[in-house]
């Protein structure tokens, strides 16, 4: 069974108002478990507006996306967004944000930061797991919001520009790093970019 379904989904913003906006026009594919989607296109195509419905948080005008053969209709765990800047809490330690969601599952301290290391150790953030987001670099943080989506179960990997704002080595590294995850844990992953280079260099699909 294909993990995502997007069957002949559009998206209008305002719909009904003179700022009516079609931003998705009856777009379908499907993705299968393990998959790597690179979405690439020009700015305003609607790349984000595509990850949100897949991701629940908006709803689609028209069309149903189905999630391992369940219509979407609400954000889960299972699917995680990451998003171009990194979405820390900046009063949190590292090992404090990536567990922070699982307190919300009801498990305690000691099971959560045990939880929370071993995607620490898997995104090479164990040192800096009692470090707050101000004292690590941009890609460590996006390895740590990596991490947090991992630790809470996450089986498909949203990634909206993730490595947009880093520069050029450090993209390269990040981009290797995302393979190797994948390959190691076999997540989906559907990843949207403005770069060619990067849409050929991790993509099964585009
Ligand atoms: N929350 C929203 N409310 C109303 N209109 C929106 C909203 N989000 C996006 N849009 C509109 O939908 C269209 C597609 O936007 P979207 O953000 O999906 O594009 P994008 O392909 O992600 O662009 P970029 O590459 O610049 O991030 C744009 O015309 C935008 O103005
Ligand atoms: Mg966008």
């Amino acid at each position: 069974m294909s993990e995502i379904v997007c069957d002949r989904i559009s998206k209008i913003w305002s719909p009904d108002t003179p700022e009516a906006n079609l931003a998705i026009d009856e777009v379908s594919f499907s993705v299968e478990p393990g998959e790597f989607l690179v979405i690439i296109g020009p700015s305003g195509c609607g790349k984000s507006t595509l990850l949100s419905m897949i991701a629940g948080l908006e709803k689609p005008t028209s069309g149903s996306i189905g999630f391992r053969g369940e219509i979407i209709t609400e954000p889960s765990p299972h699917r995680s967004m990451i998003f171009q800047q990194p979405s820390l809490f900046p009063w949190l330690s590292l090992i404090e944000n990536v567990a922070f969601g699982l307190s919300l599952q009801g498990l305690g301290k000691r099971e959560r930061h045990d939880r929370a290391k071993k995607y620490l150790q898997q995104v090479g953030l164990l040192k800096s797991a009692h470090r707050y987001p101000h004292q690590l670099s941009g890609g460590m943080q996006q390895r740590a919001c990596i991490a947090r989506a991992l630790c809470l179960g996450a089986d498909v990997l949203l990634m909206d520009e993730p490595f947009a704002a880093l520069d050029v080595q450090t993209r390269f590294l990040m981009q290797k790093f995302l393979l190797d995850i994948w390959q190691d844990m076999q997540k989906t992953v559907i990843f949207v970019t403005h770069h060619i280079d990067e849409a050929v260099y991790l993509a099964d699909q585009y």
